[in-house]
């Protein structure tokens, strides 16, 4: 028997478990192939004894329509900037990819899927590049993976977004104020895009799309001038002012990436800085954005994205993800995909349909 490695990487997102469980279908279909889970991505073969977990279609059986992993995640596992403590505390960082290919190969690995954003996808064309037959899958709720028109698990963020906003509207309205509700995205305004325009909210702030507070104002005092005194805001973690900065905060010890959240604090405390005299309220998703069932659309494209991805290890396809690009499965060059970042086009489109309806970005 042959053996494939699949491991999930980054933060968790719903449809993952629907990609594990379509891989190891296809995988049985084969007969030929063992399908070997590691735990919280490369962190479980790393480890002596290494923890994987053998997968199977009993195993597996139903886990599509679950949100999480069922072989756990992480993020701050990346091998290439290893976070190791020191006896005295500190943090070093450590390359580990040469161990971790050496790993690969000691037990026996033919291929690995390696299923992950940006970050993960990085570090398989790190292995890519060092002889390790990989395959990617593009995950993350963020939709910044270039390459794809979707990855999964962003439809999931935006339908729990946009039932959230609805539920905002109904209380702006009842007690005319206004409502800033902040979703995830990193520094991408996807999930705030689709949201706003889904539930049809008056502003929409996106990192592409750095917002005059002025601008914003307006926009809130016409709302009450024109009698309708309430104001939807939906705004992406990752937004800012003109003259402004991201809000972060100092991440968890070992974590690379800053850690984005609070900027409808922000938003709130410069409009109340500027005179704005409505009442403001301030919802931070977080989160629940990316727990739970993934929504029919994620389980859809990722069961298939699981599919493709062993027919990409069977056609011996290595380097390459699979992506969903115009209504149809494909793969691009994993290089390709780590090469730019999607994010919302300010011309494109979907913002151009949304300022058409009168919904202001702050520009
Ligand atoms: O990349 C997915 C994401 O949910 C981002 O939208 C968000 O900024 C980040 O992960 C949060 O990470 P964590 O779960 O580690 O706080």
């Amino acid at each position: 028997m042959k053996k494939v490695l699949i491991t999930t990487g980054g933060g968790d997102c719903p449809g993952l478990n629907a990609v594990i469980r379509g891989i190891t279908k296809r995988a049985a279909k084969t007969g030929e192939w063992q399908v070997w889970g590691s735990f919280e991505a490369f962190n479980g073969l790393m480890e002596d004894p290494p923890r994987l977990m053998q997968l199977n279609e009993s195993n597996t059986a139903g886990i599509h329509v679950q949100g999480g992993t069922l072989i756990g995640t992480t993020n701050k596992g990346n091998p290439m900037r290893f976070p190791v403590k020191k006896a005295d505390g500190t943090i070093e960082i450590e390359n580990r990819l040469p161990l971790l290919i050496q790993k690969i190969k000691n037990q026996g690995f033919d291929a690995v899927i390696n299923i992950g954003g940006d970050g993960s996808q990085e570090i398989s064309q790190a292995l890519f590049e060092q002889g390790i037959p990989v395959v990617g899958v593009p995950k993350t709720i963020d939709n910044d993976l270039s390459s794809t028109d979707f990855t999964f698990g962003f439809q999931t963020a935006v339908q729990v977004a946009s039932d959230s906003l609805d539920r905002l509207v109904t209380t702006a309205a009842s007690h005319h104020r206004v409502m800033i509700m902040e979703v995830m995205g990193r520094n991408a305004g996807w999930i705030s895009l689709y949201t706003a325009l889904s539930g049809g909210a008056e502003i929409c702030l996106i990192p592409e799309i750095p917002y005059d507070l002025e601008k914003v104002i307006d926009r809130i005092k016409s709302r009450y001038d024109d009698g309708r005194g309430f104001v939807n805001i939906v705004i992406a973690e990752g937004a800012y002012a003109k003259d402004g900065t991201i809000t972060s905060s100092k991440g968890e010890e070992g974590r690379q990436a800053v850690k984005l959240g609070g900027v409808a604090f922000t938003l709130s405390q410069q409009l109340k800085d500027a005179g704005l005299e409505a009442d403001i309220r301030e919802t931070i998703l977080g989160h629940i954005q990316r727990g739970g069932t993934p929504v029919a659309f994620d389980r859809v494209i990722a069961s298939v994205f699981g599919v493709k991805a062993m027919e990409l290890v069977l056609d011996r396809k290595f380097g390459q993800l699979v992506v969903l690009r115009n209504n149809d499965f494909s793969s691009a060059p994993i290089k390709e995909a780590i090469s730019t970042y999607n994010v919302v086009d300010p011309s494109g489109t979907l913002v151009q349909a949304a300022k058409g309806m009168g919904m202001c970005f702050g520009d």
